[in-house]
């Protein structure tokens, strides 16, 4: 499905690879100027350079979506070289599979700070550019061990972080609907990325025997939903958590 983006700046974090990537070159493809953010500054910008090989005006930005700081910047720099934040997408994050009582309280912080804190910063920071203009589309990519309570696809710390994600999209969804800014999640399962390559084949042959489509999902699966998301298609669609899991979560 194509979507005209045509004038409208999109920010994927975690864009250097894997799914962030992919959402990046989708949303290029279909006409939007991308900002590139990445805690890998040099892979960002290497990002970045595939893009604008592919005709894709984009920038790259190195950025740490658990520091605030940084993020104020991010968002601060996509709008003075752009001049808007139209498109949203909270990508950037980290796994974590370790039992709770395996799971130190640093290892804790880490994940919520960059899972969880992460998009809280982000929308705050893009959010009031999106409401003097009447308009957004902020994705956040959450998975379905947010609903799950994780299992083979991370710990119970991944976990709260993701359904931390789920919890945060439906309430700025409700504060944001009246100025024309929607916010959805996708809710993932299996997808082959630098993520996912850590997985057993014998957990990963468990995961897939209960997916209907009988593959894992590529980095394009997850795109092609998020860019619908940020399309004026899906004018009409927020506070919805959509699982983009080959059937996974059918029930
Ligand atoms: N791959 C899967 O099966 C799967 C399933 C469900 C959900 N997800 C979620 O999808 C998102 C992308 O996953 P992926 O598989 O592409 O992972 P990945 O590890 O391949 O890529 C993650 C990217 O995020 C960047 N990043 C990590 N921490 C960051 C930080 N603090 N600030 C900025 N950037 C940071 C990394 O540098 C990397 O480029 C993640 O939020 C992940 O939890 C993935």
């Amino acid at each position: 499905m194509r979507v005209d983006l045509r004038g409208r700046v999109a920010l994927v974090t975690g864009a250097a690879r894997g799914i962030g990537f992919a959402i990046a070159e989708r949303l290029g493809a279909n006409g939007a100027r991308v900002v590139v953010a990445d805690l890998n500054a040099a892979q960002a910008e290497a990002a970045r350079d595939r893009l604008v090989a592919a005709g894709i005006e984009a920038m790259a930005l190195g950025a740490d979506v658990s520091d605030e700081r940084d993020v104020a910047e991010m968002v601060g720099c996509a709008e003075r070289s752009y001049g808007a934040v139209d498109i949203l997408v909270n990508n950037a994050g980290m796994v974590s599979t370790t039992q709770v009582t395996d799971t130190t309280s640093a290892d804790w912080r880490r994940v919520m700070a960059v899972n969880l804190d992460g998009v809280f910063y982000c929308i705050r920071a893009a959010l009031p550019g999106m409401v003097a203009r009447g308009y957004g589309r902020i994705v956040n990519i959450s998975s379905v061990a947010g609903k799950r309570g994780g299992g083979l696809l991370g710990g119970s710390c991944y976990a709260a972080s993701k359904g931390g994600v789920i919890a945060l999209t439906k309430g700025v969804a409700r504060e944001a609907g009246p100025f024309g800014v929607t916010v959805n999640a996708i809710t993932p399962a299996l997808i082959d990325t630098e993520m996912t390559s850590i997985l057993p084949p014998a957990g990963r042959a468990r995961v897939l025997a209960d997916m209907p489509v009988g593959r894992a999902g590529t980095p394009a699966d997850i795109a092609a939903a998020a860019c619908f998301l940020a399309s004026d298609a899906a004018a009409f669609i927020t506070g919805e958590i959509m699982d983009v899991d080959g059937g996974f979560m059918r029930d």
